[in-house]
């Protein structure tokens, strides 16, 4: 098994962190619905919310790690290069942006926040400025994510049916 990257397709490593990651974003997304569908009180959902959040957040600092590990090992592409590399861009800075306000939202909100079953830090005082600012930064973002992710999708099944160019094979 092939655990870097080659020239044509993306390593078992890169490959499992991007499908284990785009599924768990993908349910985070849900939370509430999620919930409702298992019957599961608000106050758990939370809990579980958080914990999964700083897990992706790790999670993306190993990915930007292995990314560096493998730089320049898979071939770049002939078409929309950049258009590519932006759109890459804007979904780490999401993957980024989202859980570092969904951590400073719930240290405002003053309840202390645990990262299944550990605590990481204390119950506080809250600070009713930052938990607002932040919640509100927490939801933009995480409604462009499903905006990122639709135009992710859709691109690249357009570099595969249209371009040709095996773009989801250097995934799948
Ligand atoms: C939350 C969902 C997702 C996120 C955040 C995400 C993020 C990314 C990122 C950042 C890359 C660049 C390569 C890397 O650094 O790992 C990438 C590549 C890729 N993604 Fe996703 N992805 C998501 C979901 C999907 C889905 C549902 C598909 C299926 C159509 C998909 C198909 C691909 C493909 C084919 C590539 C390779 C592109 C290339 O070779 O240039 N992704 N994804
Ligand atoms: C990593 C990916 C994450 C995603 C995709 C995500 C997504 C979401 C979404 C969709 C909501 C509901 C927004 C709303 O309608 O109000 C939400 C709420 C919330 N998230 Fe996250 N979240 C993530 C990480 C985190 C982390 C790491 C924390 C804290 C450690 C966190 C704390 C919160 C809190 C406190 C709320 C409730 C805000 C409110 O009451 O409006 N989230 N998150």
């Amino acid at each position: 098994m092939n655990w870097l990257d080659s020239a044509q397709r993306y390593g078992a490593v890169s490959r499992a962190v991007h499908w284990g990651m785009a599924t768990l974003l993908i349910l985070m997304l849900g939370t509430e619905w999620l919930a409702e569908l298992v019957g599961m009180s608000e106050r758990e959902a939370m809990t579980l919310h958080k914990s999964v959040g700083l897990l992706l957040l790790g999670l993306l600092v190993f990915r930007l790690l292995w990314r560096g590990v493998n730089h320049g090992r898979l071939e770049s592409h002939a078409h929309w290069k950049w258009a590519a590399r932006l759109g890459h861009l804007a979904l780490y800075a999401a993957m980024l942006l989202i859980p570092v306000s969904g951590l400073l939202a719930a240290l405002g909100s003053g309840h202390g926040v645990e990262f299944f079953g550990l605590p990481l830090f204390a119950p506080g005082a809250e600070i009713e400025w930052l938990e607002e600012a932040a919640e509100e930064t927490h939801e933009v973002l995480a409604n462009l994510l499903w905006l990122l992710i639709g135009v992710h999708v859709l691109a690249s099944l357009a570099h595969q049916f249209w371009l040709h160019d095996n773009t989801l094979r250097r995934m799948a």
